[in-house]
């Protein structure tokens, strides 16, 4: 079976999978906003302290155990630890993957309707509030974000169902650079804003009086999140990669990726929010309803316009596939399903559920568990509490379960290549990465002050 297997044919492919995995909604719509709404720079050392400390190891390890098993999230841990009920957290990473793919869908849709409406110029000459109504009228609409969402998911499952090279790798190998210089050319842009520093000043400057430990929680669910960490999404593309490729290169690869796009994201949301009296902690609604008054003071701003918007869906694509291939893999290799039928099951059961989510903007917007919409609700559990625990279940796994030598083997491509910092990555993912997310959880839940 293992032969017949499907892989990424080229090392630039892998890395602009997981990069497209890692670069997403995350990045562009959820960091710039979770960073207004925590003091700025000082959430901005705190995540990058979590993405190096603990998402590094965490991310090299899921590596290894994909590689190592070549097979689904399910049957990895199935393989790896025989006899032990190891395989039902692959299953709770499979169902973490459905959840947050199922809220995914329902900004990746208002993604989609934000490229029709920046081509049919409908931000032209619209005052700020008329942008605000645009928004707060198509999210609460009772089905217009829902056709959107739903054909989100359909673009989404016909790449999928085309494989992982044909599919997966050729598509992301074209989205991921055109994505990298549109962000790049906006950052420049927004950062000439007149009171374009003001923004500057609140992402960069360390405002440590605003940390409270819901910020640090934030700042880990935000590095878990944009990496795509703890849910077997890296897990299941690392059985992709060729037996020849270094991990701990492409781990560092991904990462700086990913933390430059957040970073270059808020350097063109944030000026742009200061440049136009909006409001920081605006929430999911930041992207949508700054970028299109930016757009309408630049030369070309139509065009810009169509281009962010294309990016944005780009980026929610590359990550999306990532989440369905994890339940699709699982479908193929341990329900024996044809690719098509995984993908249409997986399309249409995700579809379904994600539903709620859209509509929790507009006409379910009254269910309500612990206050937080049907939306909120799917974001914080898989975002603060099931990718957390996912990290620690794979720090359990790595540093304590498995063999040591078949880590190392794993990392070092069985003795071929040098992997300095062996020693540092084990202690870290024994020690000190399990201790600091359990203490950030149990703080979250209000049993830690
Ligand atoms: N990393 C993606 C982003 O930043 O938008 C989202 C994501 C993809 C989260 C895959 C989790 C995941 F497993």
């Amino acid at each position: 079976m293992h032969k017949t297997r499907d892989s990424f044919g080229s090392k630039f492919g892998a890395i602009a999978a997981l990069a497209g995995s890692a670069v997403g909604l995350g990045n562009i719509w959820k960091f710039p906003y979770e960073a207004g709404n925590n003091g700025g720079g000082a959430f901005l050392i705190i995540y990058i302290f979590f993405t190096l400390a603990i998402g590094l190891p965490i991310m090299l390890s899921e590596f290894a155990l994909g590689r190592r098993g070549q097979q689904n999230a399910f049957g990895t841990f199935k393989t790896l630890a025989p006899g032990s009920k190891w395989y039902l957290f692959g299953l709770l990473s499979i169902i973490a993957a459905a959840f947050i793919l199922s809220f995914y869908g329902t900004v990746s849709g208002w993604t989609l309707e934000y490229v029709w409406l920046a081509i049919s110029g409908a931000f032209h000459h619209q005052t700020a509030e008329g942008i605000h109504d645009t928004f707060n009228t198509f999210i609460s609409h009772p089905y217009k974000a829902v056709i959107w969402q739903v054909s989100f998911m359909v673009i989404t499952g016909a790449i999928i169902v085309a494989g992982v090279k044909k599919g997966i790798e050729r598509y992301t190998k074209m989205m991921m650079p055109v994505l990298f210089v549109i962000v790049i050319l906006l950052g420049i842009r927004a950062s000439t804003l007149p009171g374009a520093g003001e923004g500057l000043k609140f992402l960069f400057y360390p405002d440590f009086s605003k940390l409270t430990g819901q910020s640090v929680l934030s700042a880990l669910g935000q590095a878990f999140f944009s990496l795509s960490l703890g849910m077997g999404v890296l897990l299941t593309y690392a059985s992709y990669i060729r037996k020849t490729e270094n991990l701990a290169h492409i781990s560092l690869q991904v990462i700086t990726t990913d933390t430059l796009v957040a970073i270059l994201s808020g350097i063109a949301i944030l000026p742009a929010v200061f440049s136009f009296g909006i409001d920081p902690q605006a929430g999911p609604g930041l992207v949508f309803l700054t970028l299109p008054q930016v757009f309408q003071s630049m030369p070309l701003g139509y065009f810009w316009a169509i281009l962010f918007f294309i990016l944005l869906t780009f980026a929610a694509l590359t990550s999306a596939i990532s989440l369905m291939e994890v339940v699709v893999a699982y479908l193929v290799e341990e329900k024996k399903m044809s690719r098509l039928k995984a993908t249409i099951t997986t399309t249409s059961g995700i579809g379904l559920l994600g539903i709620f989510c859209t509509l929790s903007f507009g006409p379910l917007q009254n269910i309500r568990f612990f206050g937080l919409s049907i939306f909120d609700t799917f974001d914080f559990v898989s975002s603060n509490i099931l990718l957390p625990l996912g990290g620690i279940l794979i720090c359990i796994f790595a540093g304590w379960r498995l063999d040591k030598s078949i880590l190392c083997d794993e990392i070092s491509n069985e003795g071929r290549l040098k992997f300095k910092f062996f020693r540092l990555y084990a202690f870290i993912l024994k020690y000190v990465a399990p201790i600091c997310i359990f203490v950030i959880l149990l703080n979250s839940m209000g049993i830690l002050k």
